[in-house]
């Protein structure tokens, strides 16, 4: 059957988070479907500086590729993350937060990872939504 592997034993733990749920690959389809939502979302979209959501899309994805033990391209390019700091410009109350995270879980649930893999993913999602929420209402 097509993406069913033989993985020897003692070798799953030794990879990343990022290589276990299919590497760039998976973070670009996550991404990517994510911001077909912001796109089409009238709270989301217009919080977007640039006109095209195409440099947004590739920076969180090279973000959360590098948050998982993938390259660090990230921080090659933008540095040190600092995402609250990041984020102080916008206004991200609670409204901002849901949207962001229902856009989020469609483009998870679309992945299809096993259900550990899943729960992981969208636990950080979840904490780090929050952590994000600068402005109280
Ligand atoms: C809670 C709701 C959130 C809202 C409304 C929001 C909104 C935004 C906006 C408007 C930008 C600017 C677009 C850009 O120029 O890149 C941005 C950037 C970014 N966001 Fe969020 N965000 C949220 C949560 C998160 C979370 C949870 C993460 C991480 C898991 C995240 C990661 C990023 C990253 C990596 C950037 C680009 C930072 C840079 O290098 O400049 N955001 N976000």
């Amino acid at each position: 059957m097509e993406g069913v592997k033989e993985i020897r034993r003692g070798t799953l733990q030794e990879q990343t988070f990022y290589e276990q749920v299919g590497g760039e690959e998976t973070f670009r389809r996550l991404v990517h479907r994510f911001y077909e939502g912001v796109a089409e979302d009238p709270l989301l979209r217009p919080m977007y500086p640039e006109e095209d959501l195409g440099p947004a899309e590739e920076r969180l994805t090279l973000f959360l590729i590098q948050y998982w033990g993938g390259p660090t391209t990230y921080s090659d390019n933008r540095g040190h993350p600092r995402l609250r700091m990041r984020h102080a410009p916008f206004t991200v109350d609670r409204a901002a937060h849901d949207a962001w995270l229902k856009h989020m879980r469609v483009a998870v649930e679309e992945l299809g990872l096993s259900e550990e893999h899943e729960h992981t993913l969208w636990n950080y999602l979840t904490y780090a939504a929050a952590s994000m929420v600068n402005t109280p209402g």
